[in-house]
């Protein structure tokens, strides 16, 4: 089955999502559909799954002109997406979700249980899905779940597969896995489209590329014509390094030190066991893991945002175990939290007001309780030229700036100051690659002018391209330290790690 999406344009008000957008995907073969965040790749496969009328443009089918009126319809004619975010019930098990809405059915109406699960098995077995059709959903690990919902739409006898950013729940190994299935489904003459904003697994994983910015096409091909540099280029709508340039390894002193640290979540359970690190002067430190294995609750506890519950911090020679937030502000920590909307801006102040967050009470910008905006907005107006910050200006408010320059301005105040240590979730998490370039090469600087730097992240490539020394946090602890001075790392190794296999 061939499908051609003729002229497809989608607004949403103001906001146009998608304009005269053109594309083919074809039986036997996985279509890779590479963009930003934001790009428009959703909002082009929701139109094509059924879920948005778009305003302008048509879908054919072989040829045939077809108007989806609901997802049902899609359905109907074999076109299945797996969502970004799972739609299965937890309560359910695995055959229960798939066969939701369209039941075998047995005696007196019931649900044919049996031949439910034969069914799952069936096509489990048959793309090399593993899966058990009598588990709960809710205790499947998100690996597993999506696979679930793989089947699910496989049960409905879908040609054409959307796939909505499938790897980003995943560890390395379990992309591996999962690119089999891919690749199983693909042989089968399935037609499949791979959405991803991961240079490394497009070109891995497609047949044809396809490129969306800004809602347009702006490239296409084949893997084999295509780099990751002409990739982001496409991508971006410039070109962009990938080299991030530092300076020779060269530790000083420990500044941060953290021993047996334990921490809760707000439900009472241990989010952080025990914990042991250490952070020097001229070092990065990264953190790989899988989301969800207590990197959040660590951060907090680091930066003062959560008690810790036992053990302890030290940070240059003094114990920060109990220091308030402001307390570890001052002496020096910069902190760039994961979420920057909840903790790293208030979106409704303005560029220069959100640049002094944590600092307009000190004497540079306060006289007794009068804050001096004109110095308030100078210190601001520099920040924004050192940090390329796009803004139409200081005073306009912080929420409406694209996410990357919101986290360009959440760098700018956090590293624009005296700091000597700086710590950072997520930092490029939804961002487009200039933007990463950008805010990679600024935490390279703070580390190469003596600053020690530990970042927290669930890209296995930000981690591998910046830190000096990984380690691998699973379930609340540390399970594998890796050296990236001493040679090339495993990036199997740390994958396996990830999955809890050194625990
Ligand atoms: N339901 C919606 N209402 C309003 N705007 C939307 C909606 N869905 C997406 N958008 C906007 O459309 C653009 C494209 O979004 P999306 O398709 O989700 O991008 P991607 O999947 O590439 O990250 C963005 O600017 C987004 O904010
Ligand atoms: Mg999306």
């Amino acid at each position: 089955m061939d499908i051609e999406l003729r002229g497809i344009t989608k607004r949403f008000g103001e906001v146009v999502a998608n304009e005269g957008v053109n594309l083919s995907i074809r039986a036997g073969e996985v279509l890779g559909l590479l963009g930003e965040n934001g790009a428009g790749k959703s909002t082009l496969m929701n139109v094509l799954c059924g879920l948005y009328r778009p305003n302008e443009g048509e879908i054919l089918i072989d040829g045939q002109a077809v108007t989806f009126t609901s997802p049902a319809d899609a359905i109907a004619a074999g076109i299945g997406m797996v969502h970004q975010h799972f739609m299965l019930v937890p309560v359910f098990t695995v055959a229960e979700n798939v066969v939701l809405g369209v039941e075998p059915v047995g005696r007196l109406d019931r649900l044919d249980r049996a031949k439910a699960s034969a069914e799952v098995a069936t096509i489990s077995r048959k793309y090399g899905l593993e899966v058990d059709p009598d588990a709960l959903v809710e205790t499947l690990p998100v690996g597993v779940q999506q696979r679930v919902e793989i089947i699910k739409v496989l049960f409905r006898a879908a040609d054409v597969l959307i796939l909505d950013e499938p790897t980003a729940v995943l560890t390395p190994q379990e992309v591996k896995d999962f690119f089999e299935v891919v690749r199983a489904l693909r042989d089968a003459g399935k037609a499949l489209v791979f959405i991803t904003h991961k240079l490394n697994e497009i070109l891995d994983i497609s047949d044809r590329i396809a490129v969306i910015r800004g809602g347009r096409i702006t490239g296409e091909g084949l893997p084999r014509d295509l780099t990751p540099k002409s990739l982001a280029e496409m991508m971006v709508g410039r070109p962009v390094s990938f080299d991030v340039a530092k300076a020779p390894f060269n530790p000083g002193r420990a500044l941060l030190e953290v021993r047996d640290l334990t921490v809760l979540r707000d439900d009472d359970a241990v989010a952080v066991d025990h914990l042991n690190l250490t952070v020097h002067s001229g070092e990065i430190v990264g953190i790989a893991g899988v989301q969800g294995n207590g990197q959040s609750a660590l951060i907090e506890a680091l930066t003062g945002l959560r008690r810790a519950a036992g053990g302890t911090v030290t940070y240059d020679g003094t114990d920060i175990t109990h220091a308030s937030v402001r307390a570890r502000h001052r002496a020096g920590i910069a902190h760039i939290p994961e979420d920057r909307q909840k903790s790293g801006l208030i979106p409704k102040f303005t560029v220069a007001e959100n640049m002094v967050l944590d600092t307009y009470y000190d004497e540079r910008f306060s006289r007794g309780p009068s804050v001096m905006w004109d110095h308030v907005a100078e210190k601001a107006a520099q920040a924004v030229l050192d940090f390329d910050v796009r803004t139409p200006s200081v005073y306009t408010a912080a929420g409406h700036l694209s996410g990357g320059n919101q986290q360009k301005l959440v760098v700018a105040r956090e590293l624009s100051r005296e700091t000597l240590l700086a710590i950072a979730g997520q930092p490029t998490r939804g961002l487009d690659v200039g933007s990463i370039e950008y805010i990679h090469k600024r935490l390279v600087e703070a580390r190469d002018t003596g600053d020690g730097v530990l970042i927290v992240s669930s890209e296995l490539d930000e981690i591998l391209s910046l830190a000096d020394r990984i380690l691998v946090m699973f379930k609340g602890r540390i399970v594998a330290e890796f050296d990236t001075g001493a040679g090339p790392v495993d990036k199997g190794a740390i994958g396996l790690a990830m999955a809890g296999a050194a625990a």
